[in-house]
């Protein structure tokens, strides 16, 4: 039987990853604490100084991921006297300095986010997920993430035009082409790169916790089973749970001693039930 490793250890991420061995992880996913956010919590870092904070610490992720692997970064700027801060942008711009590709950027709209009012601007529904690489051939298991047509496929492929038996290039002359034809008689799509998930705060005892939802996507996506993820910004122990859920490994890092004893005791939940529902891993 092949065994699974959960490992959750306490500290800054840019220490404790100075024991890793470079091209350790398939999928690092992480979602860091904000600039300036929840400062009586752990500590918040000003958004003049984040790109500055969060570049020594992408230094080490670059190096501990595996040459094809991915990054997924969930971040989104605050604002800051009456405007977006471009803090993101900038930690973009100088982590392609670094070596890394940004290669794509998923938004997370958040089904269920709260009402509220504000005089220059309405309620902000999602979060950036950007997506970087070490190259340009990285691990993409596309076929984990399909999903269903939905009922208006029947409607429109019920009478073909012309244009729909033959590969139809946009009018726009973006490049962009299509055979609706193709899509006769299949179930499934690709998805888009807009991702919706609810929220989930109720009973985690930490402020900012991901949708179980979210890591869960990401880890099928980019990787395959009893490979390796990591979570530098663990927290409630989110990412460990979905890994271990999905028969991967992971390490999970974080600063507060709370969170890790919380993320240990959630993992160590998952797998006495999956144990109880017999499912053994081998
Ligand atoms: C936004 S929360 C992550 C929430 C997590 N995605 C979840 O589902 O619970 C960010 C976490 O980073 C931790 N943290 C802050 N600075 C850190 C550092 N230098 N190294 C490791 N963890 C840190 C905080 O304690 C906090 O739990």
């Amino acid at each position: 039987m092949k065994e699974l490793t959960t490992d959750i250890k306490i500290g800054d991420c840019l220490e404790v990853l100075k024991k890793f061995p470079d091209n350790s992880f398939n999928l690092i996913i992480t979602s860091p604490p904000y600039a300036d956010s929840r400062i009586d919590n752990y500590g918040g870092i000003t958004p003049d100084k984040y790109v500055e904070w969060f570049l020594l610490r992408t230094k080490e992720f670059y190096r501990v991921l595996k040459p094809n692997g991915t990054f997924i970064l969930n971040i989104k700027e605050k604002a800051v006297n009456g405007e977006r801060h471009t803090y993101v942008l900038e930690l973009i711009l100088e982590m392609r300095k670094q070596g890394w590709l940004w290669t794509e950027e998923f938004i997370w709209h958040k089904k269920n986010c709260h009402p509220g009012k504000w005089p220059n601007r309405f309620r902000d529904a999602w979060e950036r997920c950007l997506q970087f690489n070490k190259s340009k051939k990285f691990d993409m298991y596309q076929e984990n993430v399909m999903v269903p047509m939905g009922d208006w496929v029947k409607t429109r492929l019920k009478k073909l035009g012309k244009n729909d038996v033959i590969r139809f290039n946009s009018n726009s002359g973006s490049g962009f082409g299509k055979n609706i034809s193709n899509w006769v008689g299949r179930n499934m799509a690709y998805p888009s790169n807009v991702l919706y998930f609810a929220t989930e705060t109720s009973n985690k005892n930490h402020s900012a916790t991901f949708p179980k939802a979210l890591p869960e996507w990401f880890i099928k996506l980019f990787t395959k089973e009893y490979d390796w993820v990591l979570d530098p910004f663990l927290g409630s122990g989110t990412t460990c749970e979905a890994a271990y859920e999905l028969k991967r490994n992971s390490v999970g890092i974080d600063i507060v001693v709370d969170y890790v004893k919380m993320a240990k005791k959630k993992v160590k939940e998952v797998e006495y039930l999956l144990m109880e529902k017999g499912r053994r891993y081998g």
